[in-house]
């Protein structure tokens, strides 16, 4: 794979943009947006930070489609973001109507590319992404969980103060405040979690990762892009090494976790042809109960769509 476009040159799309030329995994990488100047500034600037950074990933910066010609992925980071006291469902209608439009005219000129959206709200973004494009499903997806699960992951790094690099995380469900973080399948250096912590310890850091994107918007009146942008970007990186990573990404659900078709975040084994494979997890009945609050959200989502005529 040699070329990832990155729709939107704000916070998020910069930063996933800058964590794919710093690690070298593509020949070019271009940055677009419907504001004049900003893709072709951030480009600029990023390509100067090479010499620095030493990398060699080509940084395109355009307004025009035609130069994300043959792109192998797609990161959808175009919309708003969300402001303080709103939430991400507020963005539905906007957002849709911005990611139908950046869908329909990236496909047109990459029609076997991958597509990650990143814009909010996720499930329900992928969801517009997947049907405006006409991709196969396994080729479209949402950057939701690895970026949840990176959240819970820091929190128990602070209680336990062990290395981020023996803690594994997993996470279920929607990209809004039912999200499922997974104590049970969460392990430090191969132990459960429940194991090393009492349930009244485990328990403040799960409300805190289910939260944790307005925590930022509370205190930076915008939402966060540092762990959102690497986080898409391990995704990309994930397919491009076709490393068959085993990620929480919202993926299209049929048939598998007793689902019957939406997108939702599940962990799935990333490759070069998108979800390779969806993991089934065996979950108990609470596990079972929070997964379908979350999923019944994100229908909800959905549905509202198909209300608004999007
Ligand atoms: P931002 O405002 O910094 O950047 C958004 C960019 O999209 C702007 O530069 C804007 O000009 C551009 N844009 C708007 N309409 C466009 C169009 N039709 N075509 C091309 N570009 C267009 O916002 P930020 O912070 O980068 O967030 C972007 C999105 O990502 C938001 O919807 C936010 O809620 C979402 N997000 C999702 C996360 C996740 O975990 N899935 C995490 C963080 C943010
Ligand atoms: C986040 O979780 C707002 O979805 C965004 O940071």
């Amino acid at each position: 794979m040699k070329k990832i476009t990155v729709v939107g040159a704000g916070n998020v799309g910069a930063t996933v943009a800058e964590t794919i030329a710093r690690k070298d995994m593509v020949e070019e990488v271009v940055l677009i947006d419907i504001k004049e100047g900003l893709p072709q500034g951030k480009a600029l600037d990023l390509a100067q930070s090479a010499a620095v950074h030493l990398f060699d990933t080509k940084v395109t910066g355009t307004n025009d489609y035609a130069d994300t010609a043959n792109s192998d992925i797609c990161v959808i980071t175009a919309g708003l973001p969300r402001k303080p006291g709103m939430s991400r469902d507020d963005l539905l209608s906007m957002n849709a109507n911005i990611v139908k439009s950046v869908t329909e005219q990236f496909i047109v000129h990459s029609p076997n590319a991958i597509i990650i959206v990143v814009s909010n709200p996720l499930d329900a973004m992928t969801y517009v992404a997947a049907v405006k494009s006409n991709l196969p499903k396994t080729k479209v997806m949402g950057m939701a969980g690895v970026l949840d699960a990176a959240r819970f992951r820091a929190f128990i790094k602070m209680e336990l103060g062990v290395s981020i690099r023996d803690i594994q995380c997993m996470l279920l469900g929607g990209h809004g405040d039912t999200m499922v973080p997974m104590p049970r399948y969460t392990t430090v250096a191969g132990t459960p979690l429940p194991a090393l912590l009492p349930a009244e310890k485990i328990a403040p850091m799960v409300e805190r990762t289910k939260f944790g994107g307005g925590e930022l918007v509370k205190l930076m009146g915008t939402s966060a892009w540092y762990a959102p942008g690497a986080a898409a970007a391990e995704m990309c990186e994930a397919i491009v090494k076709n490393s068959n990573r085993i990620l929480p990404c919202a993926v299209w659900a049929d048939g598998v976790y007793g689902l019957d078709g939406v997108f939702v975040g599940l962990p799935v084994r990333l490759g070069r042809n998108g979800v390779e494979e969806i993991v089934e997890l065996e979950l108990n009945e609470e596990e079972k109960t929070l997964l379908k609050v979350s999923v019944d959200d994100v229908k909800y989502n959905v549905q509202r769509l198909h209300e608004l005529g999007l």
